[in-house]
């Protein structure tokens, strides 16, 4: 894994970018697909990406975008589906085709089909060129909660108590709250050509730590991103405070830095 400590959001926000555009710019005549996570985690960076589209001219017109996961039972134009939240946060805000965007249908008469079908749509695209990722503070990355096959496919999958109580500020009525989702599997997510994984605050460095450093395993699902040859993690200061080789990483993006050929990347 490369890791990237970013001094401040801003910083962060701009090493994805940089990814995000070089995606849009080395993709062959079929096009880029952009793998897309909601949360908050990725804001700074889209931010930073409709600003360099609407100052820049960065255009992401031959894109096409995946998202990570949706809830079960919530159709696409409810305020809470992601298809909607990333529309509303990202994709209106540039020159991407609104048919471009791609989620599994929440409201679909039988979520399990409709999360088969979403893997056989995900490789009729060509795949995804680059996956954008955020981190749960229990390590899971888009809906895999800890206990999920590293092997796992797009599925229906039950959120746990905590993600359902961070969920219910979002929702008038506590009995909306979704409390299962069509989520990518982490063996759907690790087909990505390249991840980008980022991270803030402090309660995310537990989990960070465990993503780099730890061991393999189903408790902390983001680990199983060791086994992908080619991952960005793009953190600040307080989520890289439990890296124990957080010194080696810094005189690694130092000399980078220096000297961009060295290319360490895919480590
Ligand atoms: C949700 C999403 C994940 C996201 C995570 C972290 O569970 N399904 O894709 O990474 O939240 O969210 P945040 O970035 O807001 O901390």
């Amino acid at each position: 894994m490369k890791i990237t400590i970013a001094a401040d959001a801003a910083a962060g926000a701009r090493v994805v970018a940089d990814l995000v555009e070089r995606t849009l710019r080395d993709a062959g005549d079929r096009g880029p697909v952009l793998g897309l996570a909601t949360g908050s985690s990725p804001l700074p960076a889209y931010a930073e990406l409709i600003r360099r589209h609407q100052e820049e001219g960065l255009s992401f017109a031959r894109a096409r975008a995946v998202l990570l996961d949706e809830y079960v039972g919530l159709t696409a134009a409810h305020a809470q589906s992601y298809h909607r939240v990333i529309r509303e946060q990202f994709t209106a805000h540039l020159d991407i085709d609104d048919a471009a965007v791609m989620s599994p249908d929440g409201a679909a008469d039988d979520p399990a089909a409709e999360a088969l079908a979403y893997d056989r749509r995900i490789a009729e695209a060509g795949g995804v060129d680059l996956q954008i990722l955020g981190i749960g503070a229990n390590g899971h990355i888009a809906f895999n909660e800890p206990s999920s096959s590293l092997a796992s496919r797009t599925r229906v999958v039950g959120l746990t108590r905590r993600t359902i109580s961070d969920n219910a500020r979002f929702f008038d009525d506590p009995a909306d709250v979704p409390v299962r989702a069509i989520s990518q599997g982490l063996g759907t997510v690790r087909e990505a050509r390249r991840i980008v994984l980022t991270a803030s605050g402090e309660g995310k460095a537990e989990a960070v730590a465990q993503l780099v450093e730890g061991p393999i395993s189903a408790r902390w699902p983001a680990t199983s991103l060791q086994l992908h040859p080619d991952v960005v993690v793009v953190v600040d200061e307080a989520a890289a405070s439990r890296l124990e080789l957080s010194d080696y990483y810094r005189s690694v993006q130092e000399l980078e830095a220096a000297v961009p050929a060295a290319g360490t990347r895919g480590r």
